[in-house]
């Protein structure tokens, strides 16, 4: 793919040119766009790990299938725009920007999906502690406040979306948002653990009693990872 893009794109040319020595962070950007693709990430478990709480089935359709699914959509749509990029066609590049949207947050969520997720054997489930748990009690009161909040804003959702815990980047406490569709969490906030409600994440196991799902889902949340991101963000 590279050789063919890089003789239409000067630019990506260019990206290659500056890719040893100096590595400005513009040129990193530019480079990882032409060396890699978007890749479906392996998952830390079995799909059948999960069980009870979420099924094999649905596992591996929903990592298989679907993520798949937005993971071939954003190599699409990058190269839907680099090759309107080489013909000066902007209309072109700008038209694909719904489904850059779609398909990158698509593919953004579910990779930060899988790793809030663990076994109830392993680190699935149980409540944070540390940092995160201190945060949780001043920011929503207790940790049981924190998950009400959190299911009813995952019940509030209507049709496909998503609820995220999220650090506020300026004020650095923690907040809920919910977004639509596969619209991913940026700018203002850092998403710390995201839980999809598309009915494609419950549907096979729970039919249409999604609340027990967002119930379910409670006893295999990696909190490990939840923390990890706390801590960097
Ligand atoms: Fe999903």
């Amino acid at each position: 793919m590279s050789s063919t893009l890089l003789r239409t794109v000067p630019a990506l040319r260019g990206a290659i040119r500056v890719s040893g020595a100096t590595k400005p962070a513009a040129a990193l950007a530019s480079t990882s766009f032409v060396r890699g693709k978007a890749t479906l990430p392996d998952l830390s478990y079995d799909y059948g790990a999960l069980e009870p709480h979420i099924s094999g089935k649905i596992m591996e359709l929903h990592h298989k299938k679907h993520h798949q699914t937005y993971v071939t959509g954003l190599n699409g749509a990058l190269t839907t725009i680099a090759e309107a990029e080489s013909k000066g066609d902007f209309t072109k590049a700008a038209s694909v920007a719904p489904l850059l949207n779609f398909h990158g947050g698509g593919h953004l969520n579910h990779s930060l999906f899988w790793e809030n997720l663990a076994p109830a054997s392993r680190d699935g489930g149980g409540e944070p502690d540390g940092a995160l748990k201190k945060a949780i009690n001043e920011d929503f009161g207790s940790f049981d406040a924190f998950r009400k909040q959190m299911n009813t804003s995952l019940a509030g959702i209507q049709g496909s979306g998503w609820a995220w815990l999220v650090k506020d980047n300026q004020s650095g406490t923690l907040g809920l948002v919910t977004r639509a569709n596969q619209d991913p969490v940026t700018g203002q906030y850092s998403p710390l653990l995201g839980i999809d409600a598309w009915e494609h994440a419950y549907y096979l196991q729970y039919e249409n009693r999604k609340a027990e799902y967002f119930e379910a889902i409670w006893n295999v949340i990696n909190w490990k990872t939840v923390a990890s991101r706390f801590e960097k963000a």
